[in-house]
């Protein structure tokens, strides 16, 4: 288990001499966001790599239980604070019959999964998952294959998981073992589908009937669901927009949510152009909010979709090494795919792309880090051996612990920089939390290689505030990673901190770093 802190006179690195910049955060009760639903810090769990198999899942290792669940990696998911789970795809659940994932384990067939070309054995399927989940303390969002199957088998799995009794998948699922129903109140309808990738893929109007059709019929079933409609897999495909305006026409008053997939690079090495991807996300979100509102204007309708940013992360690290073992090893089981190393500007990143999740909470209302053990993982694995957080864990461990409660806004005044793609990136990237006991969270990124900042943060309405900590993420290497061997090198440390007086903090915030300030009443 990581320690929350070391501080930095303990810490044996040099840091370097820095200039001084000036920015300023103005920030009042009143500028409220909205509320931010605890979902926003879910993560993913696919039928992929070792994420299942070597990853949650390793009977035999020392550290497992007696289902086979290893306890360090559920006390590390613990530790993060993951609300809910996506499960069990992916790509892979465009190929999946649910039937095969239930019932005793000797009958469930190995299957060839072609979204990732290894053997799929079902020896964990949904009723293991659930308690794993149980333990981890999430719930589930589960993915329903709308890809080589349809409608009708996505109905099949709301009756097997959430019907009480007397209908042939309910008693199925209580001969299984279970009495009580799952009750999983959030369904995927489907993944990806209009990528060439993808088993099944669908053209906008072919998907959006049938998400239409298997909505409806689902929660006919059961009808406190809510369903996520497949938006683009990536606001670079060529018919992102189009995409969401046909596919929601088709069914917007039968869904919930849209969703948003997205993944960032830098594989030339580019820190500030890499640090300012967060414009491109939050662009993203503005376009696809502003297309569910012109389809609900259109339509006249009163249902308001809001947003499932159900992938997210830094994903490139792993590419070269993937090829290579699928030459090697194709169709083996749990092979070791897409496992990114996470370095120290990736943290950085993913805590500026959580700032722009809660910067966005009124309209995302779930979020899924993608994804969340061995594969592009904050948590990993060795088989037979230990468990570490890379980077990428502390900011999201951060954000979930002290990012509920209400989004404010949080107007920020920052120097600014030009990269490749963008112009005009704030040097200081900020959001905040007003929790219910009346502390005060700002999550804060600076996207300056060269000089600290004092930062001022004026609190006008909130009265007296103290600082109670100020939780800091900094290395001064960008491409520092954490390994099994030296898991705490990049690792939250006590911030240099500052004053706070007549309701304005000065607050010295280091050059390229992630922090946590922690106001209190
Ligand atoms: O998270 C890895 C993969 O990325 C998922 O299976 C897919 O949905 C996306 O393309």
């Amino acid at each position: 288990m990581p320690e929350m802190h070391r501080s930095m006179e303990n810490n044996p690195r040099k840091r370097k001499e820095y200039n001084m910049k000036n920015a300023k955060l103005i920030m009042d009760r009143d500028f409220v966001i909205g509320t931010v639903d605890k979902r926003l810090y879910g993560s993913f769990i696919e039928h992929l790599g070792r994420a299942v198999y070597g990853g949650i899942y390793e009977p035999g290792h020392p550290q497992a239980d007696e289902d086979g669940f290893r306890k360090d990696v559920i006390g590390f998911v613990r530790e993060m604070g993951v609300p809910v789970v996506r499960y069990p795809g992916g790509n892979f659940v465009s190929g999946f019959n649910w039937e095969d994932s239930v019932g005793p384990k000797e009958l469930r067939p190995k299957r060839l999964d072609l979204a990732w070309f290894t053997t799929e054995t079902n020896e964990v399927g949904l009723h293991e998952f659930a308690d794993w989940a149980d333990e981890a303390g999430s719930e589930i969002m589960y993915a329903v294959n709308l890809g080589s199957r349809g409608p009708e088998q996505a109905r099949d799995i709301v009756e097997y998981a959430n019907h009480p009794s007397g209908s042939k998948y309910s008693d199925m699922r209580i001969a299984n073992g279970r009495e009580k129903p799952f009750g999983i109140k959030l369904w995927c309808l489907g993944n990806e589908m209009d990528g060439p990738w993808q088993m099944g893929q669908k053209s906008a109007r072919e998907y959006g009937r049938i998400a239409n059709e298997a909505s409806k019929m689902m929660k006919w079933v059961d009808p406190t669901i809510e369903t996520v409609a497949c938006g683009s897999s990536s606001s670079e495909m060529p018919t992102f927009g189009a995409w969401e305006m046909e596919m929601l026409d088709e069914c917007y008053e039968n869904i919930d949510y849209v969703s948003l997939h997205r993944y960032y690079a830098n594989p030339t090495g580019d820190t500030p152009g890499f640090l300012a991807r967060t414009m491109d996300m939050e662009d993203f979100i503005r376009s696809v909010a502003a297309i569910c509102d012109a389809v609900k204007s259109k339509k006249r309708s009163k249902h308001v979709v809001n947003l499932s940013f159900d992938e997210w992360n830094v994903w490139y690290h792993s590419s070269e090494q993937d090829k290579e073992i699928w030459k090697r090893d194709k169709w083996n089981r749990a092979l070791p795919l897409l496992e990114d190393i996470y370095n120290f500007e990736d943290a950085l990143l993913v805590g500026s792309m959580l700032i722009t999740l809660i910067r966005n909470a009124d309209r995302v209302r779930i979020a899924c880090l993608a994804q969340l053990v061995n594969v592009i993982a904050p948590i990993m694995t060795r088989n037979g051996g230990g468990c570490w957080a890379q980077t990428i864990y502390y900011p999201f461990m951060h954000a979930s612990r002290f990012g509920r409660g209400t989004a404010l806004k949080v107007l920020v005044d920052s120097p600014t920089y030009s990269c490749a793609d963008y112009d005009q990136v704030p040097y200081i990237d900020a959001a905040a939390a007003l929790a219910d006991d009346g502390s005060v969270s700002v999550f804060c990124v600076n996207r300056d290689m060269e000089d600290e900042f004092e930062l001022e943060i004026d609190f006008r309405s909130f009265g007296e505030l103290k600082l109670d900590r100020h939780i800091l993420l900094h290395h001064d290497d960008v491409k520092a990673v954490n390994t099994e061997s030296d898991p705490m090198n990049v690792a939250p440390q006590e911030g240099p901190g500052g004053v706070i007086e007549n309701g304005k903090a000065t607050i010295r915030i280091p050059a390229l770093s992630w922090s946590v300030l922690r106001f209190v009443p």
